[in-house]
């Protein structure tokens, strides 16, 4: 079960995996590295700064290496404001359907939003020259993972169109300061738009292939696979690799379980469109789904991060659900229920957030 540090739910005895719930403010979009969330599946390594090398190989013209002073000299310097979702975001909604043995359970808190700034991974792949055969860009980190009795580094593969978008950063800082040890110093990459698990932290090597990563993360989790495999139950290697995060609409005030005054009720939270598309609505109900009011968008920073919004609600005495639900511009939609939505690992859920509270 999650613990609580102050204002963090921590999922884990080391402290590697845990999370805050974000204050809906309109001037604090961009999450502080104190309640930034936190997802590592190993310990983090050990990284000799000077010794550490950035290596690019496979299907490129050049091979190159770059020690961290050459990679930021040699490429102008770029910024971006961009939102990390987990894959695990919200997994807990899905524990009432049953027990998702091995994963951890989080919450809406598996999301933050930071301030990145690096070289464009594309500047990168165009200095080595990108080959025609190349199709995915394989990103793999220093952090030893062991599964099935191997030790491998953490890894996974974006395919090479959204590689060479400029907004794909390596960044080596967070909010104007040097990545933290826990967010993949000295090098990280962020894939805007897609899962957290492809922004590959403690980066060390850029490969280039024909063929998606044949890394565990990619070939073995994050997989959507609605079929439970009887031979290995938790076997997704059949299922379909993630790429970009899903729409996703969350309520952070009030929080589960609140007891607030009845009357006028203020909603608030955050939304986020297919691979970060642009929003078309973003709409809360005071009735678990019978009636909507639209709500307002209150702040975001640029295409890549999350919209807050807030609505207002009356609400009289007794037991209430708010949901929230959003659309994006590609006209996607959210499913009403987990149970639409539920997956062998648990991922990627995103129902409409229903928060039930009492109205005195
Ligand atoms: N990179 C490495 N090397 N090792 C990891 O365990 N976790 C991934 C990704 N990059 C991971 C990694 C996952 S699943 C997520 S959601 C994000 O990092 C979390 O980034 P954060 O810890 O900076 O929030």
């Amino acid at each position: 079960m999650p613990t609580t540090s102050p204002g963090r739910l921590v999922h884990d005895a080391e402290g590697r995996n845990s999370g805050t719930r974000p204050s809906i403010d309109p001037h604090h979009v961009i999450t502080p590295v104190s309640q930034f969330f936190k997802r590592s599946h190993a310990e983090y390594p050990v990284v000799d700064v000077k010794a550490w090398r950035l290596q690019v190989r496979g299907l490129v013209e050049r091979p190159l290496t770059f020690s961290l002073e050459e990679l930021t000299r040699a490429f102008p310097v770029r910024d971006v404001a961009a939102t990390l979702v987990c894959a695990g975001l919200r997994r807990d909604e899905f524990l009432a359907l049953g027990p998702l043995p091995g994963e951890l359970p989080w919450g809406p808190e598996a999301a933050s939003t930071g301030r990145w700034r690096g070289v464009s991974l594309a500047d990168v792949l165009r200095a080595a020259g990108v080959t025609d055969g190349a199709r995915y860009v394989e990103l793999i980190g220093l952090d030893q993972v062991e599964r099935h009795g191997e030790r491998f580094g953490f890894g996974g593969s974006i395919d090479v169109d959204k590689a060479l978008g400029a907004d794909v950063l390596l960044a080596t800082e967070l909010n104007g300061a040097p990545l933290p040890m826990a967010h993949g110093f000295p090098l990280r990459a962020v894939v805007p738009g897609w899962i957290g698990a492809r922004s590959v932290k403690w980066l060390a090597q850029i490969n280039l292939s024909s063929e998606p990563s044949a890394n565990y993360f990619q070939s073995k989790a994050y997989r959507v696979q609605r079929e439970i495999n009887p031979d290995d139950p938790r076997d997704v290697s059949a299922g379909v690799a993630m790429r970009g995060v899903p729409l996703n609409a969350v309520i952070v005030d009030p929080a589960p379980d609140a007891v607030v005054s009845a009357g006028t009720v203020r909603v608030r939270g955050w939304a986020l469109g297919s691979e970060a598309r642009a929003l078309a609505r973003i709409e809360v109900s005071p009735n678990d789904g019978e009636t909507w009011t639209p709500a307002i968008r209150v702040a975001a920073d640029g295409p890549w991060t999350w919209t807050f919004w807030e609505a207002a609600v009356e609400l009289a005495a007794g037991r209430h659900t708010l949901v929230v639900r959003a659309a994006d511009a590609a006209g996607t939609t959210q499913p009403a229920s987990v149970a639409e939505t539920w997956n062998v690992k648990g991922y990627g859920n995103n129902a409409w957030h229903r928060v039930p509270i009492t109205v005195e």
